[in-house]
């Protein structure tokens, strides 16, 4: 299959409805990090996004739509929701709804809620505008591999797949959204993202749990909250190790793990600060953004690790950030990437 990629335009959108409306697969920009999009009611459409991305089959998708009144035949709300849809739609939080029937077993991955979200991207808003759909869009990435934030990497994972890739430059956010469960008991932050649990609190008034699995491998035994914590996600080719402490400490350490794997023939790298590239100057170091700027580390996370396999890399030693507001959802990522391998200076 060939597969287009376009900038946005009157025609694009209606390209894309056309092919949304026939059961094919668009992939589009949305403020957090591309998404590859079917229609949510057609259970067909659906099962090729699973096959596309070669997703297993018993993690579900989020539901995207422009409209709040498109949630009507979807789902009932939980207690909450619409205080938090009001406080933070369109923007980077997916909030868990008791499904009704008309939303297919295959989008649910037949759990009793539904994940939706209403994205802020100008050509998420307009996409999903033109098709007039709920679509169903998991990020457009092959399963296991870190998430797109621009159309080269979609190209790169989806090259063949599918008919059409829509082309709205680096995404903003730069990690998926938050994914919040209102449906069992006190609200829970089942995946961490730009709607921090501060800022979720603040409009309910209740305090905000964060899933155990955020920060740390599930443990034997313990079952996922949301399907997708238990899959190995967002990591490189390459072992990444953390280093953790004081800066006076970690930039040294980073340095001598580097070297030493350099000089046993492994191919090694550092992912620092943009304040310590100059310190870092001998041992590739690959700039995460400055560690006053979470935001712009969460911008960039991805198509870093991304270039990690581009480069080759087999060794792979990162700085760390306090988990706190967006550095938790950087934090998160960061840790599934190196299997949470960590090493304190
Ligand atoms: O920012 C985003 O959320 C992007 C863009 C494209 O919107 N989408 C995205 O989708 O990240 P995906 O499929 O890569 O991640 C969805 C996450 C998975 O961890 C999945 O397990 C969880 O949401 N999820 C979806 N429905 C769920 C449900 N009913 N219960 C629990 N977890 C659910
Ligand atoms: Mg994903």
């Amino acid at each position: 299959m060939e597969t287009a990629l376009l900038l946005p335009s009157a025609e694009t959108y209606s390209r894309a409805s056309e092919i949304l409306s026939g059961g094919g697969l668009v992939a589009f920009p949305t403020e957090t990090v591309y998404g590859l999009g079917a229609n949510a009611l057609d259970s067909n459409a659906v099962l090729s996004v699973f096959a596309a991305k070669g997703r297993p089959a018993d993690n579900p998708l989020i539901v995207h739509i422009h409209d709040q009144a498109q949630l009507e035949p979807l789902c009932t709300l939980p207690e909450g929701a619409q205080e938090l849809m009001d406080a933070f739609w369109p923007g980077p939080l997916t909030i868990l709804c008791n499904k009704k029937p008309v939303v297919p077993d295959t989008v649910t991955a037949g759990l009793p809620t539904v994940a939706v979200r209403m994205p802020s991207h100008p050509v998420a808003r307009a996409l999903l505008q033109a098709c007039n759909l709920p679509v169903a869009a998991p990020s457009a990435n092959s399963s296991g591999r870190p998430s797109p934030t621009t159309a080269a990497h979609v190209m790169e994972d989806m090259k063949g797949k599918i008919p059409l890739i829509i082309d709205g430059g680096m995404c903003d956010v730069g990690v998926e959204s938050t994914v919040l469960d209102l449906c069992h008991g006190d609200p829970v932050v089942l995946r961490p993202g730009g709607i921090t649990p501060g800022m979720i609190s603040s409009v309910l008034g209740r305090n905000v749990q964060i899933a155990g699995s955020v920060l740390r491998p599930l443990r034997e035994n313990e079952t996922a909250l949301s399907p997708g914590m238990r899959y190995k996600h967002y990591a490189p080719h390459a072992v990444v190790t953390l280093v953790e402490g004081p800066s006076e400490r970690v930039v040294p350490l980073l340095r001598k793990l580097s070297l030493e794997q350099e000089a046993d023939g492994v191919k090694s790298c550092v992912l620092c600060f943009t304040e310590h590239v100059d310190q870092l100057s001998d041992c590739r170091p690959h700039d995460i953004g400055s560690f006053s700027d979470p935001s712009e580390i969460a911008h960039r996370l991805f198509d870093v690790l991304r270039k990690l396999d581009e480069e080759g890399m087999e060794a792979v030693f990162s700085e760390v950030i306090p988990p706190e507001g967006v550095g938790l959802a950087v934090m998160n990522r960061l840790g599934r990437a190196a299997a949470f391998r960590t090493i304190k200076a």
